[in-house]
C-alpha cells in the first residue's frame, strides 16, 4: 500500500508588520479589542515586490530544501489560493516556472480558507494512486489586497503570507491517513470577494441577474473586490463546523480525541480554536496556534503554522495531528496526519535547487525568445502584451531582508476613493 508523507515544510511571511496600534490609525479600533475578540496582536503585509506567486515560490523552496528533494522530482504543485496574481495563467504555473519543476503538473485551487486542507487531500490521493511520487502543496494569500481598510470589522482579521508542504509517496505506513472536504454553498453570502469580471457586457450581466436567487451574486455589489463577511454568522459556523470536521477525521483515522498529539486548527480567531478544542477535549497545550503574530492568511494559515510546529520541535515523529479548516464557500475540511521522521538537511540538494531557480530563470526567458522569433519567422503578429514573468523569490527576500520599506497596504487595483481607502496615511 502507498502513503502520503510530509517531509518537508517552508513559509515566507513578508517583512512589513502591521500592529494592532497601527491599525488603530486608520480605523476606528484599538488593540484591546483586537486582542480580546480574535486574539490577533500585529499581522504582516506584501511589499511592492512580494506577489501570490513570490511567496508561493519561497516557501516551496524552504520546503524543498527541508525535504531534501530537488525540484525535478517534483510530479504535482497545487497553490491553495483566493488572492491569485493572474485569473490565469494560475499561481502553481508561474511556481512551477521559477523552481524549474520540469516534470510538474499545476494548478490552483480555490476554496477560500480551506484551500490547504483541500489541496492536501488532493495530492495525497495522487501519491497513494501512484500517479506521483512527490507532490508540493502550497497556500499562498495577499489578503491585504482585497480587504477594504475603511471597514473595521474585516480588516483587522487578516494577514498575508505563504506555507508550502512537499508529500512523499512510501510504502511505510503513515503520513495523510484520512482526509474530509466538505461544502455548502448555500452559505456563499456570508463571506464573499465579488471577483473583478463582473464588469461584463450588458448581456451576460443581464443573464446572471435572472439566474441569481439570493447567493453572493444577486446583490449590487457597493464595490467589487472587497470582501465582505457576516463576522457573526461565520463565527457560529465555524466553531460548530471544526469540532464535526475533527471528529469525522478522526473517525476515519480510527482515532480518539485523547490520542490526538497536535491539533492544528486555522487561524481565525482565539475564540473559535479554543471553542473548538474545549468541545473536544483537546487540552490546550496540544493546540497549535500563531495568530497573534500573523491574523488570519487565508489558505496560508495551517502550513505557516504546521511550518512553525514543526521547527519549534512541537511535531514528533509518529506525532498523531489533526489539521482543520474552514471557510468562504462555505466550505471546511479536515486532515489526520501522522507526523513523519524528520529529515537531515543536505546542502547539495539545497544548492542544486538555488542553482536550478538560476537556471530557470534564463531558461524561462529564453524559452519567450524563442517564442517570439517562431512567431517572426512564421511571419506571425506581433504581440502586444507582455506575458506574465515567474517570480523570483530572491528579490522579494532581497528586498525585505534589506529592510527597504514596502509601500503600505492595498495600493493596486484600488478603485475606492484614495482617501478613504489608501493606508498610506501610516
Ligand atoms: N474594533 C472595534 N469595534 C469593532 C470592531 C473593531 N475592529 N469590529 C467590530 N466592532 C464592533 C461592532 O461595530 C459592534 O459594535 P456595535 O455593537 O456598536 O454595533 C461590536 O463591535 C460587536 O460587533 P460584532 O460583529 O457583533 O462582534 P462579534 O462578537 O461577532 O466579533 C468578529 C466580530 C471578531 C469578526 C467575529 O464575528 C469573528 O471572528 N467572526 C468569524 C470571522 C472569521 O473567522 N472569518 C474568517 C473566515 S475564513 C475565510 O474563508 C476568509
Amino acid at each position: 500500500m502507498r502513503y502520503a508523507h510530509i517531509t518537508g515544510w517552508g513559509k515566507f511571511i513578508p517583512e512589513r508588520v502591521m500592529t494592532n496600534d497601527d491599525m488603530a490609525k486608520l480605523v476606528n479600533t484599538s488593540d484591546g479589542w483586537i486582542r480580546k475578540m480574535t486574539g490577533i496582536g500585529q499581522r504582516h503585509l506584501v511589499g511592492p515586490k512580494d506577489s501570490c506567486a513570490t511567496m508561493a515560490t519561497a516557501a516551496a523552496l524552504e520546503a524543498l530544501d527541508v525535504a531534501n528533494i530537488s525540484a525535478a522530482q517534483i510530479g504535482m504543485i497545487i497553490v491553495a489560493t483566493s488572492t491569485p496574481d493572474y485569473a490565469f495563467p494560475s499561481t502553481a504555473c508561474l511556481v512551477q516556472d521559477a523552481l524549474g519543476a520540469d516534470n510538474a503538473g499545476a494548478f490552483d485551487l480555490s476554496a477560500a480558507c480551506s484551500g490547504f486542507i483541500y489541496a492536501l487531500g488532493m495530492a495525497a490521493d495522487a501519491i497513494k494512486a501512484k500517479s506521483v511520487d512527490y507532490a508540493l502543496v502550497i497556500g499562498s494569500e495577499v489578503m491585504s489586497r482585497v480587504l477594504d481598510w475603511t471597514d473595521r470589522n474585516t480588516c483587522v482579521l487578516f494577514g498575508d503570507g505563504a506555507g508550502a508542504v512537499v508529500l512523499q509517496g512510501s510504502d511505510q505506513p503513515g503520513g495523510v491517513l484520512s482526509t474530509v472536504l466538505r461544502a455548502d454553498g448555500s452559505g456563499g453570502d456570508m463571506l464573499y470577494v465579488r471577483s473583478n469580471y463582473n464588469s461584463m457586457p450588458e448581456t451576460v450581466q443581464a443573464a446572471e441577474v435572472v439566474q441569481s436567487n439570493g447567493g453572493p451574486g444577486s446583490e449590487a455589489p457597493s464595490c467589487n473586490g472587497y470582501l465582505k463577511m457576516n463576522g457573526r454568522e461565520v463565527f457560529r459556523f465555524a466553531t460548530r463546523i471544526l469540532e464535526h470536521a475533527t471528529r469525522d477525521v478522526m473517525y476515519r483515522a480510527g482515532w480518539q480525541a485523547d490520542e490526538i498529539d497536535v491539533f492544528v486548527p486555522h487561524q481565525a480567531n482565539i475564540r473559535i480554536i479554543d471553542s473548538a478544542a474545549h468541545a473536544l477535549g483537546i487540552p490546550t497545550e496540544k493546540v497549535f496556534s500563531n495568530i497573534e503574530h500573523y491574523g488570519n492568511t487565508s489558505a496560508a494559515s495551517i502550513p505557516i503554522a504546521i511550518c512553525e510546529a514543526a521547527s519549534l520541535g512541537r511535531l514528533r515523529p509518529n506525532d498523531k495531528v489533526v489539521m482543520v479548516g474552514f471557510g468562504a464557500g462555505l466550505t471546511w475540511g479536515a486532515a489526520a496526519v501522522e507526523w513523519g521522521t524528520p529529515r537531515i538537511l543536505n546542502r547539495t540538494n539545497r544548492t542544486l535547487n538555488r542553482v536550478r531557480l538560476g537556471a530557470a530563470g534564463m531558461r524561462s526567458r529564453a524559452r519567450r525568445a524563442w517564442r517570439r522569433m517562431e512567431d517572426r519567422l512564421a511571419g506571425a503578429d506581433d504581440t502586444t502584451h507582455s506575458p506574465p514573468k515567474a517570480p523570483h523569490p530572491s528579490h522579494s527576500h532581497e528586498k525585505s531582508n534589506n529592510g527597504h520599506s514596502t509601500d503600505p497596504v492595498p495600493t493596486e487595483k484600488v478603485p475606492l476613493k484614495a482617501e478613504e481607502r489608501d493606508a498610506s496615511k501610516l
